[in-house]
């Protein structure tokens, strides 16, 4: 069988112009293109949202044929550790660039770095900046030290609003000649949240089960349950209906394979799109801080099963 190629890099765009949303940020970064001159850059934002995509396409366009030759792409949290991630730097901005006037190197997840690591990095930045440009990409951009920052052009990613979403899913459907009924889609985008890499992802998964995408299989696969189902196992908790509340958590847990955490980062979740009529803010709040309460309990290690019986006894108060 032929081992077939992920998604999101069978679909990563490979132009500039290909990459959607992201307020402008292509047309600023076509602007170096044509200028032949590339500055520092950090792109912050949340998971699967453009940034790494927005780094190749322009070193894509920047070298064309001599891409390869002139783009590292590295990440930061790398489990050999910093100081295979420092060499590999130092390696590849020591030599000249081939047909350009510089390499760019590109470091995924630079908000996982030391401090310390962090003002070595810029020091390495400093010293091949005639032969490297870097662009770094991070969650969140306070994680990173200032004097980066400042070396840096700052590129702010936001999740991908639901139209392009929609819209990507379809143009993959059709080339994967998928059948995809409407609510796959939908239920796609809950999951998703804004994350195209993860949109894609489910997709791919979904279409590993059946050709044919229903909103069933979307959910199972992301072992996520439907927002009626979370919201009526709320509804029974407080309406004091235990046993009913609890067959429903059986549910979640062993048919759709969803994990202590899953089930309580779905709960916080619906409970803040609860209808107000039936919980006012105030309960909301109290709720949502039960919840708080009990993650705190998984992380610790709690058994899951249990503190989430128990976080269901609690909503009957
Ligand atoms: N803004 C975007 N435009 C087009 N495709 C995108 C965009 N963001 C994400 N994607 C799709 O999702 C996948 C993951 O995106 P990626 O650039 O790796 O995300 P990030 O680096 O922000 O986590 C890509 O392969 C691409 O198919
Ligand atoms: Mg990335």
């Amino acid at each position: 069988m032929e081992i077939e190629l992920p998604w999101v890099e069978k679909y990563r765009p490979k132009k500039l112009d290909e990459v959607f949303g992201q307020a402008n940020i292509s047309q600023r970064l076509k602007s170096y293109i044509e200028k032949r001159n590339v500055p520092h850059q950090l792109y912050s934002g949340p998971a699967g949202v453009g940034k790494t995509s927005c780094a190749i396409a322009l070193a894509k366009e920047l070298y064309g044929e001599n891409f390869s030759q002139n783009f590292l792409e590295l990440n930061a949290s790398d489990e050999r550790g910093i100081d295979v991630v420092r060499q590999t730097i130092k390696d590849f901005a020591r030599t000249l660039a081939f047909n350009a006037d510089f390499k760019i190197i590109f470091l995924d997840e630079a908000d996982a770095l030391t401090r310390d690591a962090q003002q070595a990095l810029r020091r390495t930045m400093e010293r091949y900046t005639q032969t490297a440009r870097f662009i770094l990409s991070c969650n969140f951009s306070s994680k990173i030290i200032e004097p980066l920052q400042s070396r840096c052009v700052v590129f702010r990613f936001t999740g991908i609003p639901s139209e392009e979403i929609e819209k990507k899913l379809k143009e993959i459907a059709e080339s994967e000649k998928l059948d995809i009924e409407k609510k796959a889609i939908d239920a796609i985008i809950y999951v998703a949240q804004g994350d195209l890499r993860k949109a894609i992802n489910i997709l791919q998964g979904s279409a590993f089960v059946s050709q044919k995408i229903s909103e069933k299989n979307v959910y199972s696969v992301s072992s996520q349950a439907r927002p009626e189902e979370i919201k009526e196992m709320i509804s029974l908790a407080l309406k004091s209906k235990f046993i009913e509340a609890r067959n429903l958590l059986d549910k979640l847990m062993y048919e759709y394979g969803m994990g202590g955490e899953d089930v309580l980062i779905q709960l916080y979740r619906e409970l803040l799109d609860f209808d107000e009529k039936v919980l006012n803010n105030k309960k909301k709040i109290e709720l949502i801080d039960t919840v708080a309460e009990y993650n705190f309990r998984l992380v610790e290690g709690a058994n899951e099963r249990v503190q989430l019986e128990a976080l269901l006894a609690q909503f009957m108060k």
